[in-house]
């Protein structure tokens, strides 16, 4: 019998997403370059299909996985992003590929090379993108999901991704999760949703993973903070984490930071996370945000501020040489009888700053949303965000309650709930910041949110000081606020001082 699916590429997530859509039903054939991958899925469906027929037909060649397809072709790429999605395209093309195949890229593509990929590609075959988040678990037993582009391509796979994402309990709001093999969770919403035309689905995910730079900076400055200040141990501050994961922080990220810090090495038996090398790695997608952020003006400090930490932490050799000359402040640790008053305070500053990467990238979203022309559905990327995917947290139910009350809201500072929520904690977000700020403690992610914060919502800036500034040093003109936007103003500062009012 015929495959529905054709996969290429059965890396980590290639193959967790091939034996999801097994267990979903769906007949796969999947080919790799690297035939021992071909053997890795064939093996495991082996193990985990018990006496059932073979689910997935492992191929050969481009030739030989076309050949083991139902007609017109649906192919899934699990491959890195780049050069080898043109490559593989190429391939197809070479092979046959037509008018009505789909082809999918889930890698995390660079979401200008999508659209492009669409325009080349447009009357061969339908080039659809379908950004993934969840990790290798996420893939195997339900991903988010953020497809995008052709809406024939849509019709046809949205029976898929449906099947094989990550599913909510519509009345909670939580995740229903079931990680056993041939047991996939059928119920509740699935956490997939066209996002938009070609281009839409690689720019939210890769919005995702800018807020996802942020969440995991915020967290870790909350731990550097904690240890610092009251001398923690890192299974004290996993047990900190496991309580902050009952409330408004509870998210996936906070829960696997908590498993972090409580495992030991196997080596050594220290701490795994005094063992690990303090060099962060990236792929690049929280740069892209950062980078994309600063292209159209829309500030997501918080992200650029993590990618800047990351970058800082590579600094090692420099950091270590630094370390001896440049003196900070003593720590003074802090008292028994503050200390719960003090992670209370950590505790806030964490949800507040949260709030405000967040809002930066709705915000960002929804300002290259209007420049592109994407109509974006914020309610409905929050909700699937709600499970799958890495940045999933209770939180985002609140987002999607946001937009759901306002679909054009701005900015998510705006909401009521959300000023509420950083009105009613912003004095513990501030001391948590002076304490870290005291000790010495590096707060970059903190400490630009709160800055984002107090910018966001102040009618008046001292961008009128250095609109002088330009004026004075270049003739830059500048606006008056007692005169409509567009007029322009010189002084001329080096003669009589008198004003020019520009045609
Ligand atoms: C996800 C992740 C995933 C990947 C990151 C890691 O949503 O599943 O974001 O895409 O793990 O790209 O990124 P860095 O290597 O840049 O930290």
């Amino acid at each position: 019998p015929l495959c529905q699916i054709g996969l290429i590429g059965l890396g980590v997530m290639g193959k967790s997403l091939g034996l999801n859509l097994a267990d979903n039903g769906y007949k796969v054939a999947a080919f790799d370059l690297d035939t021992d991958k071909v053997q890795g899925i064939l093996s495991q469906d082996e193990i985990e299909r018990g006496n059932q027929d073979a689910r997935i037909i492992g191929c050969s060649s481009f030739e030989d996985m076309l050949s083991q397809l139902e007609k017109p072709y649906l192919i899934i790429l699990s491959i890195p992003a780049g050069k080898p999605v043109d490559i593989v395209c190429a391939k197809l093309l070479e092979h046959g590929i037509s008018q009505d195949d789909i082809v999918v890229d889930t890698g995390n593509s660079l979401w200008t090379d999508t659209v492009e990929r669409e325009k080349q590609y447009n009357g061969k075959f339908i080039f659809f993108s379908c950004a993934v988040s969840g990790g290798e678990v996420g893939a195997r037993f339900g991903p988010s999901l953020m497809p995008s582009g052709d809406q024939a391509g849509w019709a046809r796979l949205e029976p898929v991704l449906e099947a094989i994402s990550a599913k909510v309990d519509p009345k909670s709001g939580l995740p229903l999760v079931n990680n056993e093999p041939g047991n996939p969770v059928k119920e509740g919403e699935p956490c997939a949703a066209y996002i938009g035309p070609t281009g839409a689905g690689h720019y939210v995910k890769m919005v995702h993973n800018g807020i996802e730079y942020a969440d995991m900076q915020l967290i870790c400055e909350a731990y550097q903070s904690l240890r610092t200040a009251l001398n923690l141990t890192p299974k004290e501050i996993a047990a900190i984490f496991r309580e902050w994961n009952k409330g408004p922080l509870n998210s996936y990220l906070i829960e696997i930071s908590a498993e972090v810090l409580d495992q030991d090495d196997p080596i050594t038996g220290k701490p795994i996370v005094d063992v690990i090398l303090d060099v962060a790695g990236q792929k690049g997608t929280g740069l892209w945000t950062a980078m994309g952020s600063l292209e159209i003006g829309s500030p997501a400090m918080a992200v650029t501020a993590s990618v800047y930490a990351r970058c800082l932490s590579s600094l090692k050799d420099n950091r270590i040489k630094a370390s001896g000359i440049l003196k900070g402040p003593a720590v003074k640790t802090v008292p028994e009888s503050e200390k719960q008053a003090y992670i209370q305070r950590v505790h806030d500053a964490l949800y507040c700053s949260k709030i405000c990467a967040y809002a930066q990238g709705f915000e960002l979203m929804k300002t290259a949303g209007e420049q592109q022309g994407w109509d974006l559905d914020f309610a409905a990327i929050a909700k699937i965000w709600r499970a799958g995917c890495i940045i999933r947290a209770v939180f985002l139910q609140s987002i999607t309650d946001a937009f759901n009350k306002d679909k054009a809201l701005a900015n998510l500072l705006m909401d009521d709930y959300f000023a509420g929520q950083i009105e009613k904690f912003q004095e513990n977000w501030r001391e948590a910041i002076v304490d870290g700020v005291r000790l010495g403690v590096a707060m970059p992610c903190f400490t630009s949110s709160l800055s984002y914060y107090d910018s966001y919502r102040s009618e008046t800036t001292a961008a009128n000081l250095l609109q002088g500034q330009r004026d004075f040093f270049g003739s830059h003109t500048f606006e008056r606020v007692d005169e409509p936007r567009g007029q322009f103003y010189h002084i001329n500062w080096s003669a009589e001082r008198d004003i020019v009012r520009l045609k």
